[in-house]
C-alpha cells in the first residue's frame, strides 16, 4: 500500500512536471469540458496543446464526445487557464485513482479554482431540458470514495469536511454571471452514479426522495480530489435530458449530446463570463 502511494505522488510529479516544462506559466484556474463544452477550447486564445497521450502517466479518454483529448494552455481575456478537453470516468474502466489522477497534477502544479461542467439528468421540476444547473452540492456516498486506501498526506487530510465542496461564493458569482447574460439557470444538487448503464425510474425516484435534483456519471470523484486538495470549486450541469421514468420515452446518448449541443454557447458564455469575474479579483 505504501509502495503503491509513493509510486502515485512520484507519478504525479512526473506529469506535473513535463507540464511544467511545456507551457510559459502554470494559470490559476483550471476547466474541465463535460459534453457539449468542446466548442470552449476553440474560443479561447491557445498558447499549447499537450494532447494526453504524450503526458507521462495521463489516461486517455474514450467517452464519446470526449475524444482527441488534450490539456490546453491558454488565456481568456487575458486570464490564465487550463483547459481540460476530454475527462475520465469511472464506467470506462478506470480506478477513481486514475480518474481523478489530472486533478492531483492540478493541485501539484499550484491550480487554485477547478471549474467543472458536465451534463445531467434532470430529476426536479424545472430541471428541463436543455438548460443550465449550478451545483450547489453533490450525492456520492452510495458510490465508492475516490479517496480510499491511504491518505495522500501531502495534498490534505484524512477525512476532509465537504461542507462547501461547491464554493459558496463562485454559486453567487455564476447566478450573477448568468443574470447579466440572460440565461436562465437553476440551481441543485448532482448525484452521481457509476454508469455505465442510465439509471432505473426506481433509482431515480430513491434519488428524489434522497434530495438529488440532478443525476450523471462523472464530476464527483473529481470534486471530491479537489477539495481534499483545498481547490476552491464552481460546477455547472447541463441537463441534457429527463431523467428515466420522468422522460416519456427511453433513454439515449445521442439525445444528450444533441440538447448538450444546443445549450453549448451559453454554457460557453457563462463559463468565460465567470472566468472573468473570478480573474478580475
Ligand atoms: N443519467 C446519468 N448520466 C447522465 C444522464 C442521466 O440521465 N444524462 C447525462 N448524463
Amino acid at each position: 500500500m505504501i509502495d503503491k502511494k509513493r509510486e502515485y505522488v512520484k507519478q504525479v510529479v512526473t506529469a506535473s512536471e513535463y507540464i511544467r516544462r511545456k507551457v510559459d506559466e502554470i494559470p490559476k484556474i483550471c476547466i474541465v469540458l463535460g459534453s457539449g463544452l468542446s466548442p470552449l477550447a476553440d474560443k479561447i486564445t491557445q498558447k499549447t496543446v499537450l494532447p494526453y497521450v504524450d503526458i507521462p502517466y495521463f489516461p486517455v479518454s474514450t467517452a464519446p464526445g470526449h475524444e482527441g483529448g488534450a490539456l490546453i494552455y491558454g488565456d481568456i481575456d487575458g486570464i490564465g487557464v487550463f483547459i481540460m478537453r476530454g475527462r475520465f470516468h469511472y464506467y470506462e474502466g478506470y480506478d477513481l485513482s486514475v480518474t481523478t489522477f489530472y486533478v492531483r497534477v492540478m493541485a501539484y502544479l499550484g491550480i487554485k479554482t477547478l471549474i467543472v461542467t458536465n451534463a445531467a439528468g434532470g430529476i426536479n421540476d424545472g430541471m428541463t431540458p436543455p438548460s443550465l444547473m449550478i451545483i450547489e452540492d453533490h450525492i456520492s456516498f452510495l458510490a465508492e470514495s475516490s479517496l480510499r486506501g491511504p491518505n495522500l498526506d501531502y495534498f490534505g487530510v484524512r477525512f476532509p469536511d465537504q461542507t462547501h465542496v461547491y464554493d459558496p461564493e463562485y454559486v453567487e458569482i455564476l447566478s450573477e454571471a448568468s443574470a447579466k447574460l440572460g440565461i436562465k439557470i437553476t440551481k441543485g444538487v448532482y448525484a452521481f452514479c457509476k454508469g455505465p448503464q442510465y439509471e432505473t425510474p426506481a433509482e431515480i425516484r430513491a434519488l428524489k426522495i434522497l434530495g438529488a435534483d440532478a443525476v450523471g456519471m462523472s464530476t464527483v470523484p473529481e470534486t471530491i480530489v479537489a477539495s481534499h486538495c483545498g481547490m476552491r470549486i464552481a460546477g455547472i450541469s447541463c441537463i441534457s435530458n429527463l431523467a428515466a421514468g420522468i422522460s416519456p420515452k427511453p433513454l439515449d446518448g445521442q439525445e444528450v449530446l444533441l440538447n448538450a449541443n444546443l445549450i453549448s454557447n451559453d454554457n460557453c458564455e457563462l463559463v468565460m463570463e465567470f472566468v472573468r469575474r473570478i480573474g478580475e479579483k
